[in-house]
C-alpha cells in the first residue's frame, strides 16, 4: 500500500496590474455578459468569454430554465459556441465570472465539475491547455494554465 497526493499549482493575481491588457479586456468582456445572463431562479448570473488562438472572441452567460436540470452554465454555453462556431480553431483561455445580487463575490467563482468535464474535453480535443482567468466581482484573479488542475484524475477518452 502506499499513499499518493494530488497537486495543482495556480497564480493569485492580486491586482489586474499582473495580468496582460489583452487578458484584462477578456475578464471585461466575461463581466459584460453578466447584464445579458438570463438567471431568473438562481440569481446568479456568470459570464464568460474566451479567445482563440486566431484572436476571435466567444462570449457565453448562463442560461435558465423553470425546468431546473435545463439550465445551461455560462462557460459551456460559450464554449460550445466555439465549437460550433470555429471547429478546429483551438482555445487559448477562458475568462469566468459572476455576480451574486445577494452577496458581493469577493473571491473568485469556479467552475462546477460538469464545466470542468467539459473544458477537459476541449483540451483532449485541441491536444493544448485552455489557460483559465477566474475572478469574482472584485479581488483576487487566479490563473490556472489547464483545467487539469481543477479536475486531476478525470475520466477521458482513454477509458471508452
Ligand atoms: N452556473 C454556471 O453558469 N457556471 C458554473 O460553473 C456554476 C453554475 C450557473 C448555473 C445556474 O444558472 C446558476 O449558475 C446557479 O447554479
Amino acid at each position: 500500500m502506499k499513499k499518493e497526493s494530488l497537486t495543482a499549482e495556480y497564480i493569485i493575481h492580486t491586482s489586474p496590474d499582473t495580468l496582460s491588457a489583452a487578458d484584462n479586456k477578456l475578464i471585461e468582456l466575461a463581466k459584460k455578459q453578466l447584464d445579458i445572463a438570463y438567471a431568473p431562479y438562481s440569481n446568479f448570473y456568470v459570464g464568460a468569454a474566451l479567445v482563440l488562438e486566431n484572436g476571435e472572441q466567444v462570449t457565453g452567460c448562463n442560461q435558465e430554465n423553470a425546468s431546473y436540470p435545463l439550465c445551461t452554465c455560462g462557460e459551456h454555453n460559450a464554449l460550445v459556441t466555439a465549437g460550433n462556431n470555429y471547429p478546429g480553431v483551438k482555445i487559448i483561455t477562458l475568462a469566468i465570472t459572476a455576480r451574486n445580487p445577494n452577496q458581493a463575490l469577493t473571491h473568485p467563482v469556479t467552475p462546477c465539475g460538469a464545466c470542468r468535464q467539459i473544458i477537459a474535453e476541449f483540451e483532449k480535443r485541441q491536444s493544448s491547455p485552455v489557460r483559465l482567468l477566474l475572478t469574482g466581482e472584485v479581488g483576487d484573479i487566479y490563473e490556472f494554465e489547464s483545467v487539469k488542475g481543477l479536475l486531476p484524475m478525470s475520466f477521458d477518452h482513454t477509458f471508452l
